[in-house]
């Protein structure tokens, strides 16, 4: 099996909006994006996977796109984007950014084009306009729902529907259209032209919709993300795109890779995108799902089994922009934090590529934010029902005793979203040099994690049904202490690694903790 840099990678998200400000307005920018690589070097990670900056209304933090080629000036310029790779390249790092083909912002020139030409022209092609339903129209095509709540269709003044699988801001490109499909494959070459490592492919299973457009038959359809089968998500034509577009990353030196964010209907489908000829990897939501010893033992057992069926990696996630923060999954406060170590020290156990979320080596929980501080268009869309994911998205804190922690300059615009008072024992600062801090629990666990030989293959060690115990060989083991009671482990002697900030003292694992061995 290969031993490419990507099958053992620790890529860590950069949201970017959320990361660092460094011209002072508010928002994350490529900029303090450079200005934090040394703190990205010693963590020690090996890609940063970029979320969209370019040119974009920010109606969904940059995930609506009105130039695929263009940097938005709010986040910075071309130049940074060069300065990135260069400067990841001589850390031993490497780029990754997100490309979002499933729509564009309704700002897209295309789509401006397309509301202008009317109905019945080539402009409208590019997109998925329809004729609506009812004696004049007046009803949507069909009864596809957007991601984000509401009907999936806005209409416009000449009478016909747009499709928008997320904000009415997003239309969804006509992937039938051959003009899509260059445009994309452009997209693709002027970032590997610019030396990119490689692309998070945005709802990679969304691009073809089921011929027809037949209607789904139900509602509440979103419930079925990653559980069911929906006429617009994981239609088998998507895999032809994904193909074309992986022959365009084997055109280019280096290994370039592309990760995708896919929901399916089951863990088979979903590895169906893996493959020497498509995929490299997708993201395991699974894994972030677990909460029961059982449950991560099957998680864990049947990604591993995949990914040997697959030649593939197999992948782990506890989170991103999109999810609650784990340590809020996991219960919030003090307990919810514990659990979340321990579940960062048995991610960072295991075989294959790992994916972090910026701020989780903080140990940062969701953040009750006011309603008037929302930003995310699910809370509009919901119609004030769902509050969406901006809890999770509260910009970091870097230093001081009060807001903006330095992810701004002091007397800066303040941050997009407020950040609590509670943050001050959580920044980089205050974690530092602290042995008992999660910052430092993760540079200690990924400086171990890289020592162990990535192909060592996991082996379960007896223990109680509540305990996960396992080794990598040669390399370390792994105890994760799920039960309600202590338990001896000191037959392995003082761990190497120990999520228990009072430091696990005599070979006893904590309940809620987890500890590792080097071997
Ligand atoms: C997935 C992204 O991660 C999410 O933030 C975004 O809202 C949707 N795709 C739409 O692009």
């Amino acid at each position: 099996m290969s031993s490419a840099w990507w099958r053992s990678a620790v890529v860590y998200e950069v949201y970017v909006p959320s990361f660092a400000d460094g011209n002072g307005d508010g928002l994350g920018d490529l900029p303090g994006v450079l200005s934090r690589l040394e703190y990205l070097r010693r963590l020690g990670v090996d890609a940063l996977w970029l979320t969209p900056f370019y040119s974009s209304p920010l109606v969904d933090g940059g995930y609506d796109i009105a130039d695929h080629r263009a940097v938005d000036p709010a986040f910075g310029t071309l130049n940074d984007i060069d300065q990135l790779v260069r400067k990841l390249n001589e850390a031993g790092m490497r780029l990754i950014l997100d490309l979002v083909a499933n729509h564009s912002s309704s700002a897209h020139p295309w789509f401006q084009a397309a509301l202008r030409a009317g109905p019945g022209s080539a402009e409208r092609q590019r997109y998925i306009f329809r004729p609506g339903r009812g004696a004049t129209g007046e009803l949507p095509p069909n009864d596809w729902e957007s991601v984000f709540g509401g009907p999936a269709w806005t209409r416009v003044p000449d009478g016909e529907w747009y499709l928008h699988l997320f904000d009415r801001a997003q239309p969804d490109f006509a992937w039938t259209s051959p003009q899509v499909h260059a445009d994309f494959e452009r997209t693709l070459r002027f970032w590997l032209d610019r030396g990119v490592n490689g692309f998070r492919v945005d709802v990679a299973h969304g691009m073809v919709k089921q011929d027809g457009l037949p209607d789904a038959g139900f509602a509440n359809q979103i419930q079925l993300l990653g559980r069911g089968s929906l006429p617009y998500f994981d239609q088998d034509g998507v895999h032809e795109i994904l193909r074309s577009w992986r022959r365009i990353l084997d055109e280019y030196p280096g290994d370039r890779v592309a990760i995708g964010e896919v929901w399916a209907s089951s863990p088979a489908r979903l590895a169906n995108y893996v493959a020497p000829d498509e995929l490299h990897q997708v993201f395991n939501f699974y894994f972030m799902d677990a909460a029961a010893p059982v449950a991560f033992r099957r998680v864990i057992d049947r990604t591993i089994g995949l990914a040997a069926q697959l030649s593939a990696p197999a992948t782990w996630t506890l989170g991103s922009h999109d999810t609650h923060r784990t340590v809020t999954r996991y219960g919030g406060g003090l307990l919810g934090v514990r659990r979340a170590r321990a579940a960062a020290l048995l991610m960072l156990a295991l075989p294959g590529a790992v994916h972090l979320h910026q701020g989780e080596e903080l140990g940062l929980g969701d953040v009750d934010l006011p309603d008037s501080a929302l930003r995310d268009p699910m809370w509009t869309r919901s119609n004030h029902t769902v509050r969406g994911r901006d809890a999770g998205r509260v910009p970091l804190p870097w230093s001081g005793t009060s807001p903006p922690y330095g992810f701004s300059a002091v007397g800066a615009a303040p941050p997009w979203l407020p950040q609590p008072r509670s943050w001050s024992g959580s920044t980089v600062e205050a974690q530092d040099g602290d042995p008992q801090s999660t910052l430092e629990l993760y540079r200690s666990a990924l400086s171990v994690r890289r020592r162990v030989d990535p192909m060592a293959p996991l082996r379960w060690l007896p223990s109680d049904e509540d305990v996960l115990l396992f080794a990598r060989d040669p390399g370390l083991v792994c105890a994760v202490n799920l039960s309600t009671v202590p338990i001896d482990l000191s037959q392995y002697g003082k761990p190497t690694v120990t999520s228990d900030p009072t430091g696990g003292g005599g070979g006893v694992l904590d309940p809620e903790t987890a500890a590792w061995w080097a071997t």
